[in-house]
């Protein structure tokens, strides 16, 4: 059964016709611009940039890698306006991998990354479809390909982020289906990739062993950007980053007790990293909510509702198994 997923979408420029009515805006938008201040302007790509650079702590070598992969696509649309894009190849490779430890930003990035496509025009819708071999591979016999296929035309027009892409390689099982859908996945990722980006997302080493077994995949891989585990001062700053969006914050006291806290825990085995101080975060509201709780009478003003205690950090059980 041939599949419309394999058909490769209309290569030349004139095929505005079928696509949907943003696109092609889009694209008779931009269609005049000979300078980056234009296409910028036009996109409006810098906001996202921005927003980036603002929303999100530390990261710098992978901020830097997303405005260096900006200004590629920036040059590309310039080259089009021009008409010097390369024959039969429109698109530059924009297939990724994000390798670094839980917690530290992968998703977060892959979001924005999504949006940043989407504004210079790479991909139609911007939106990411989020997986993991279950959603790719099926139990028994023919239900790979169905299941990988349904996922890849959700994905098609943004990006397909596969988190622990690893796992779709079980060398030590002969008959393992995963192999299935990585076939099936590398043929979309080179006849489909001016419609799709798909960003493989894991540990470093383990990402590392996949693709040194599938020579393939990485092939087809332009883009390794690697997420450090964050410093115990970006971590701070990211509590507080969270605290404010949330409309709480630390009162006198607690930054240091939070300080002390990731001492411990950043020790402590399954620590993830930004997604640790989340839930770190979550627990301390529980506490004061509890604090409070236990004052029935007490008029609660907005200090009291927005603050948390050093009490409400301290209290954490990463305290009581060290001392
Ligand atoms: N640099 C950062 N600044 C602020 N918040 C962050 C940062 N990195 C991650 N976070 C937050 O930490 C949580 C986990 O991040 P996530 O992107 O899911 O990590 P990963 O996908 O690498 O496991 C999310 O709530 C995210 O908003
Ligand atoms: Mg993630």
């Amino acid at each position: 059964m041939a599949s419309p997923l394999y058909a490769i979408p209309g290569a030349a420029s004139g095929a505005a016709a079928t696509e949907p009515a943003a696109a092609a805006v889009a694209t008779a938008a931009t269609a005049a611009a000979r300078t980056v201040n234009e296409v910028l302007a036009q996109s409006q790509v810098m906001e996202v940039l921005a927003e980036l650079d603002r929303d999100l702590v530390g990261l710098a070598p992978v901020k830097q890698r997303i405005r260096d992969i900006a200004a590629l696509l920036v040059m590309d649309k310039l080259r089009a306006n021009l008409g010097l894009a390369a024959a039969g190849r429109t698109a530059p490779s924009l297939h990724m991998c994000f390798s670094g430890n839980p917690g530290t930003g992968k998703t977060t990035v892959a979001l924005r990354m999504a949006e940043i496509l989407h504004r210079l025009g790479y991909v139609r819708k911007g939106h990411v479809v989020s997986v993991t071999r279950d959603d790719l591979v099926g139990q028994y016999i023919g239900h790979t390909a169905p299941k990988t296929k349904e996922v890849l035309k959700k994905a098609m027009g943004g990006v397909l982020f596969i988190d622990e892409a690893y796992y779709l390689y079980r060398p030590e099982n002969e008959r393992d289906y995963g192999q299935e859908a990585i076939e099936i996945l590398l043929q979309v990722m080179e006849n489909q990739r001016d419609d799709l980006v798909v960003i493989l997302a894991g540990y470093k080493d383990r990402m590392d062993t996949f693709f040194r077994s599938n020579p393939g995949m990485s092939s087809r891989i332009a883009h390794h950007i690697a997420f450090p585990d964050y410093a115990p001062a970006e971590l701070l700053q990211i509590a507080e980053r969270m605290l404010a969006g949330m409309n709480y914050r630390f009162g006198d006291g607690t930054v240091e007790a939070f300080a002390s806290y990731l001492r411990l825990r950043t020790q402590q085995p399954h620590f993830a990293n930004a997604r640790s101080v989340r839930n770190a975060l979550d627990r301390a509201r529980l506490r004061q909510a509890s604090r409070l709780f236990a004052e029935p009478d007490r008029v609660l003003g907005e200090a009291d509702l927005t603050t948390l205690a050093p009490a409400d950090i301290l209290a954490s059980r990463v305290f009581q198994a060290n001392s």
